[in-house]
């Protein structure tokens, strides 16, 4: 019988190359345009129709996080909060996460990766649908020193996984969002430390690739992703943002609109939520069950 998948949103992290605007606050609260990084993440893993979803962030974040987003019932969800007392690597994640995860398969994102494009829900729901093997999703990049990059063999297989190569053989850049099958965290306790003393998330899909039951799926230059962690890339994120909602009069990552639309939640939830919100974002709200 099939597994209900359980999603993970990795939001701890020192955000140091933001300091000083990440010495008290994290990253993924920080906004982007007009709501929290976190909405971000949150709204791709309910795309994919997970309803079951931890929030892995450090101690002194997670109660932020707690007071933002509650128990997920607003939304249909049921989130669960889980501390990483150090950010000892990604795959850490799948230790902490083990008792939450069960025997299920599990999707992890990245709290500080947005995507948005063409067909994604059904992108996502073609890698969901795959219980056997792992998911990784690849973009072009133009600095792939920066990034967990993808070498393919000579038949387009994948080959090998190089964090920031110094001689990059290729541009394809491993994004922060992977569907891995119900023996994640078996294998990511067999994980070394790096040499900067972190459980890596290369390392464990290079384990997938090494079974062969890593499959990648492309996303095309139509296709947006960015990462948030600088301050150029925070405010062209924004930029960005606000640029594709003021042309479409449309709102990128709503969590209220994708539970509606998933029939998790009803007209009568949304009049609530729009109670207690007086801006453009709750005008929004209003015109959803016009
Ligand atoms: P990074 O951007 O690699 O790290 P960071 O967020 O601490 O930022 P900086 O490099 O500026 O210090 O992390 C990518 C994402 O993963 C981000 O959302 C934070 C999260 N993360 C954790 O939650 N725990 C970890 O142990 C690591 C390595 C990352």
């Amino acid at each position: 019988m099939k597994k209900t998948r359980k999603g993970i949103i990795l939001a701890g992290g020192i955000g140091s190359r933001l300091h000083p605007l990440t010495r008290v606050i994290s990253k993924q609260l920080l906004p982007i345009f007009d709501k929290p990084m976190i909405y971000y993440p949150l709204s791709t893993l309910m795309l994919a129709e997970i309803k079951e979803i931890a929030i892995i962030s450090t101690p002194l974040d997670l109660p932020k996080f707690k007071k933002l987003l509650g128990s997920g019932k607003k939304w249909g969800l049921k989130l669960t909060y889980l501390e990483q007392k150090k950010p000892n690597g990604i795959a850490e994640a799948f230790i902490l996460a083990e008792k939450f995860i069960k025997d299920s398969p599990c999707c992890l994102i990245l709290g500080d990766n947005i995507y948005h494009g063409n067909n994604f829900s059904k992108i996502l729901k073609e890698a969901d649908n795959d219980y056997e093997n792992s998911t990784v999703f690849t973009h072009q990049v133009k600095d792939p020193e920066r990034f967990g990059i993808l070498n393919l063999d000579n038949k387009g297989r994948p080959a090998q996984i190089i964090e920031k190569p110094k001689s990059p053989k290729s541009n394809l850049a491993i994004t922060g969002l992977y569907f891995f099958p119900k023996d994640v965290c078996s294998k990511a306790k067999k994980l070394k430390p790096s040499k900067r003393g972190e459980l890596e998330i290369s390392d464990l899909n290079q384990s997938y690739i090494k079974d062969k039951k890593l499959k990648v799926k492309m996303l095309n230059r139509g296709f947006t992703w960015l990462d948030t962690g600088t301050f150029d890339s925070l405010l062209e994120a924004s930029n960005f943002i606000s640029l594709v909602q003021n042309r479409q009069n449309t709102i990128v990552a709503c969590p209220e609109e994708i539970a509606f639309l998933n029939k998790w939640i009803n007209k009568s939830d949304i009049k609530k939520a729009i109670k207690d919100m007086q801006s453009t974002y709750g005008e929004y709200l209003k015109n959803l069950i016009k």
